[in-house]
């Protein structure tokens, strides 16, 4: 098979934890690959993904190879040492909304030259590189910036595999922007390996199934990188709030209402880096209105629960790509990522995706 090329956008630590974790697989190759769903997913393996372009605003990352940028604070994913040089630099990307005021002082991005020169020097590096998937990390409440990379996308001819919670692929507006231009668009906002989104809709749900009810329920979630910290501000919060609440609601019969339901990102803690904890709590009641309750604690590497999530993405919109499938990958989506354009329960999302990867149905 041909190789995937993708630019990624926003070398935060979520890349870096996605690159070094593809090195990590080909140092080890007899090793089973654990963290990743398919193996090999419409004849792609986890090697057939390259990076051939990379955009960011951060100084100390712009003008530097892939495997210098990921490594430049304010990242701390270093799980692999002496990362093999890399032959693509990292290029100036549009600052627009993309720098929070909490985190402008540890990324410092650079001042822009003309966005419309930046426009024309982006399209000249993913046509010269071939990137034919980009794959957008931007930092939450990056409204006009990935707006803009949208229409990057779109102008470029790629695939968008959006990672992060503004919405595109569930906007159906932006969604007919990529059918009519026949490219494929994953999201939105990846869905963790085991993280909060999944293991609390898999717990609502069963609750649902088996006949309790629920009366409320909340999911408080701390971290502390830079993820965590730009998410302080209330105002960029909206969309992950109603990314992470909706993915929970969608698998109840019947909604909660908005006062019995709590789910966010609630606070930044520095020394837990990229360890994240989310703490869940369900009450309700079963057999003659009799109450119950239960809490869980999830800790884990947020960044390693967001990469083999991804590399499927990828894998996905190349096949579509390959396909010549425009439009929204319904069932990728819904499996992969918190808010799709469709939701659907999680054992029908897994059927829809391995359907579509094994060409029994369209998206
Ligand atoms: N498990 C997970 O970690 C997970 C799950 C779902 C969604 N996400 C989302 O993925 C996104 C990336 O997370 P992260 O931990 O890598 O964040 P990060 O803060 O480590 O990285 C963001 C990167 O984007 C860059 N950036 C900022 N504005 C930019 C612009 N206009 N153009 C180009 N680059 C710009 C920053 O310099 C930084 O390198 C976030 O929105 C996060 O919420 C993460």
């Amino acid at each position: 098979m041909a190789k995937i090329n993708c630019g990624v956008i926003g070398i935060g630590n979520c890349f870096a934890g996605l690159y070094q974790g593809l090195e990590y697989y080909k140092r080890n190759p007899g090793r089973k690959i654990v963290g990743l769903m398919h193996e090999n997913m419409g004849g792609y393996s986890l090697q057939d993904v390259e990076f051939t372009s990379a955009f960011d605003v951060g100084k100390n990352k712009i003008g530097k190879s892939l495997d210098q940028a990921i490594m430049q604070p304010p990242n701390m994913v270093d799980w692999v040492k002496n990362m093999p040089p890399s032959k693509v630099v990292v290029k100036e990307s549009p600052v627009l909304d993309g720098v929070g005021i909490y985190v402008q002082n540890k990324i410092d991005p650079v001042k822009n030259r003309d966005i419309a020169i930046l426009r024309k020097e982006v399209l000249a590096e993913i046509a010269s590189t071939k990137t034919k998937v980009l794959v957008n990390y931007l930092p939450v409440g990056s409204q006009k910036a990935v707006e803009w990379w949208a229409e990057i996308a779109l102008e470029s001819g790629c695939a968008f595999v959006n990672n992060m919670p503004v919405f595109i692929a569930s906007r159906p507006e932006w969604e007919a922007k990529f059918r009519k231009a026949n490219l494929p668009i994953l999201g939105d906002d990846t869905k963790g390996m085991i993280g909060a989104t999944i293991v609390h809709r898999t717990l609502a749900r069963l609750c649902d199934e088996r006949g309790a009810e629920i009366d409320s329920t909340y999911q408080i979630n701390v971290g502390g990188n830079t993820d965590f910290l730009n998410m302080k501000e209330q105002e960029r919060l909206e969309s992950k709030k109603i990314s992470k609440t909706e993915s929970v609601q969608s698998q109840l019969s019947k909604r909660l209402p908005d006062d019995k339901i709590y789910i966010g990102p609630s606070d930044f803690i520095p020394f837990l880096r990229n360890t994240k904890l989310a703490f869940i709590r369900v009450e309700g009641k079963m057999w003659a209105d009799i109450p119950f309750n239960f809490e869980l604690r999830l800790d884990v590497d947020d960044k390693a629960n967001s990469a083999g999530i991804v590399i499927d993405a990828i894998r996905a919109a190349q096949i579509a790509l390959d396909r010549k499938v425009g439009g929204a990958v319904e069932g990728a989506s819904a499996y992969l990522m918190k808010h799709p354009p469709k939701q659907f329960t999680d054992p029908e999302a897994r059927k829809a995706f391995d359907d579509f990867i094994a060409g029994k149905r369209e998206r």
